[in-house]
């Protein structure tokens, strides 16, 4: 269940992480099927916070929704086979579990209202966050207070031992409490927060009377220290056993999260309260890889070259020279996870001496004259698309164009009817989806999950088609491959469909995005290579080097690792930028301009995937469908610059490009100028 949660990467992060020891030491010295609870409640308040900040919101219902939904599982623990696995452990486990600790009935309420405040001060957040609505400072002392969750931790404080609830009012000693753990929050958490733009005490204080940050950040101390000895005093006054109890299980309690914020952060320097958003090191968890991730590549580049990324648990690897090395020197492991879980075991998680058989199998098929075959097939797609554009003043060249011709082009490779297509979109979109579920959103699972279980029965038919009729085409091909003296097994025949069909999908259309925005973007490029075709491979290659399709890929130490003068430990993700490397300045000067002549990689070595380019990976596992993505680019070039020579943005249009692992445009509005 806990693996259905969190996902293995999820539940690997939890496992390791210092969170945990946390949520035991506020947990205290509580009998441990009490503490049980306590840290299983922590945990999942974790999690969901988690996805929160992720914006895995953003996929699914809304956040109102899913808060009802948990309230409402304490009655009703029967839930749908496809619920979200949040809600499930909540209903199966955490609801039950509650029940049992003999709190009482009015307590359990009591309880349930903390979780639903907390929920709803979580999904309001999630509204400031999308720019709903703006936060003020008078609103956000309470908010602050509710969305810091602390108010469910002291409702279980009062059951975690055996002696009854307090008899005396503690409502102010945990609002105290719960403000001092919200301004050490805040305090130690505000560089982080700025650079996410985050609401903070700090900053909204500072806005509200154009003050200094200094001057912020000395109200904060203020008010942190008001709280303290509002909580002193409080604790001071004479009371009940029971109620002295709580009070000293409280101060403990609030003194194991007020210690954890300030070991954990490095935001603040201690004793100064100088804020220095440079000395942060970018997070991949932050929104703005998805907006735009350059200029905290050239901050990632200049500042932090190889860096632990706390939030994601990876070591992110930005300069080209050493994304090189990585690539190729490191263990491809967490395909494991990112990839195998949909597409079963594939080349790309392969190391050798495995990897290069099984890479050879389907490796001729993307080499030397078979490319003619796809050529031809990717010449008539081409020409079927272009001719749908006909006659039509403004179109989608994303949409229209773009979106289908890739996929296409795969699926006349396999011998997979293009009628089928409609069917592939969804399953390639899931299972690209999956891969690129960084922070494991469990819809996302869940849906790269089932777009596997679909695929592989669709394949099961056509394999066994194959073996009673091979015909002209690569699924025929592998069917028939013999290895080792055996013939490949469907599982295996699955997993290469599947992958290669992945593979040659996203990444292409994003690319080929890319490059019609460039085209348009650079008339003059556009003109060049409707006078030259030759041109086609130096504007593909140069296209996909400044906005590269595929921004990163992932590796694994099996064993410490030094890479420019930084020892990753033995066991750790590395993740490799090459959005970054391909735009960082040392190997291509004047990254962010679209300069075809620029000549630094030869256009056909990078295309032969022995070349210096990074935009296919580099190494024993660089892109085996380099050569089809030209073969797709120059087609696609010359058929849209025959039939709309003319063509131009549609008035008013900017392309967008998006993405933090794979990226680039998703609209491209475009006046045909027919
Ligand atoms: C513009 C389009 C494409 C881009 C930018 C791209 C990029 C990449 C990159 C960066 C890698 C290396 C991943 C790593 O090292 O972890 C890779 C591997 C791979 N690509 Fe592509 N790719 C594209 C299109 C295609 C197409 C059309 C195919 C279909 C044949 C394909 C099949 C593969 C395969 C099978 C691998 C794994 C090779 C191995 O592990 O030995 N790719 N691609």
């Amino acid at each position: 269940m806990r693996h259905n949660l969190i996902g293995p990467r999820g539940r690997d992060k939890l496992l390791s992480s210092d969170l945990f020891d946390y949520g035991i030491g506020v947990a205290g010295d509580a009998p441990y099927d009490r503490a049980a609870v306590f840290v299983r409640w922590f945990l999942w308040i974790f999690v969901v916070d988690d996805l929160v900040d992720a914006g895995s919101w953003e996929h699914s219902d809304s956040l109102e929704a899913f808060a009802r939904t948990a309230l409402a599982a304490r009655h009703a623990p029967e839930l749908a086979p496809n619920t979200d696995p949040t809600l499930r452990v909540l209903a199966e486990d955490l609801w039950p579990s509650t029940a049992r600790l003999d709190g009482g009935a009015e307590w359990l309420d009591t309880f349930a209202e903390s979780v639903s405040s907390w929920l709803l001060a979580e999904a309001k957040l999630d509204g400031i966050r999308r720019g709903q609505r703006p936060l003020r400072r008078s609103e956000y002392l309470e908010f602050r207070r509710l969305l810091s969750g602390m108010d469910m931790a002291w409702d279980l404080l009062v059951v975690m031992t055996e002696f009854v609830s307090p008899v005396g009012d503690v409502d102010k000693l945990t609002r105290c409490a719960s403000d001092i753990v919200s301004w050490t929050n805040d305090l130690c958490g505000i560089e982080r927060d700025l650079s996410f733009g985050e609401p903070n005490l700090v900053t909204l204080i500072k806005d509200e009377t154009a003050c200094s940050w200094q001057e912020a950040v000395d109200a904060v101390h203020d008010r942190y220290r008001r709280s303290v000895q509002e909580f002193q005093a409080e604790c001071a006054v004479p009371t009940d056993e029971a109620t002295a109890a709580y009070r000293r299980r409280l101060c403990d309690a609030v003194a194991t999260a007020v210690g954890w914020h300030q070991s954990s952060t490095r935001y603040l320097q201690a004793n100064t309260g100088t804020v220095d958003v440079e000395q942060t090191a970018p997070s991949l968890f932050w929104r703005q890889f998805d907006r735009d991730p350059y200029p905290l590549y050239a901050r990632l580049r200049d500042h932090f070259p190889v860096v632990w990324d706390e939030s994601m648990e990876t070591w992110l690897v930005s300069r080209y020279e050493d994304v090189r090395t990585a690539l190729t020197e490191l263990s491809s492991k967490p395909y494991e996870w990112q990839l195998a879980p949909v597409a079963g075991v594939t080349m790309l998680q392969l190391d050798e001496p495995e990897h290069l058989p099984n890479r050879k199998l389907v490796s001729g098929a993307f080499h030397g004259r078979t490319l003619d075959r796809w050529a031809e097939a990717t010449e008539r797609i081409v020409g079927l698309l272009v001719g749908r554009l006909h006659g039509k003043d403004q179109v989608d060249l994303f949409a229209d164009f773009c979106r289908e011709l890739p996929l296409r082009v795969m699926l006349v490779v396999f011998g997979i009817p293009e009628t089928d297509l409609a069917k592939w979109k969804t399953w390639t979109d899931a299972i690209t989806r999956y891969f690129g579920n960084y922070r494991q959103d469990p819809e996302l699972l869940q849906a790269g999950l089932r777009a596997r279980q679909a695929v592989s029965e669709y394949l099961d038919r056509h394999i066994a088609e194959r073996r009673r009729a091979p015909g002209d085409d690569l699924l025929s091909d592998v069917c028939g491959t013999v290895a080792d003296g055996e013939r490949l097994t469907d599982e295996m025949i699955k997993a290469f469909c599947t992958v290669l069909i992945a593979a040659g999908t996203e990444t292409a259309y994003k690319g080929l995005a890319s490059l019609v925005a460039n085209l348009l973007d650079h008339p003059d490029v556009a003109a060049a290579v409707a006078g030259d075709r030759d041109l086609a491979r130096q504007v593909w290659v140069e296209s996909i080097r400044k906005d590269s399709p595929v921004q990163l890929a992932n590796r694994y130490t099996v064993e410490d690792f030094e890479l420019a003068g930084t020892l990753i430990p033995a066991g750790a993700t590395v993740t490799c930028l090459l959005g970054s490397a391909n735009r960082d300045p040392s190997r291509y000067p004047l990254p962010e301009r679209f300069d075809i002549h620029r000549g630094t990689d030869a256009a056909d070595e990078v295309l032969d995937a022995a070349g210096p380019g990074i935009a296919f990976g580099a190494g024993r596992h660089t892109c085996l469908g380099a050569q089809l993505t030209h073969i797709e680019a120059r087609a696609a070039m010359s058929a849209l610059l025959d039939a709309m020579p003319r063509m131009r943005w549609a008035d008013g249009f900017r392309p967008a490009h998006s993405g933090r692992v794979l990226r680039g445009p998703r609209r491209l509005l475009v006046t045909t100028g027919w």
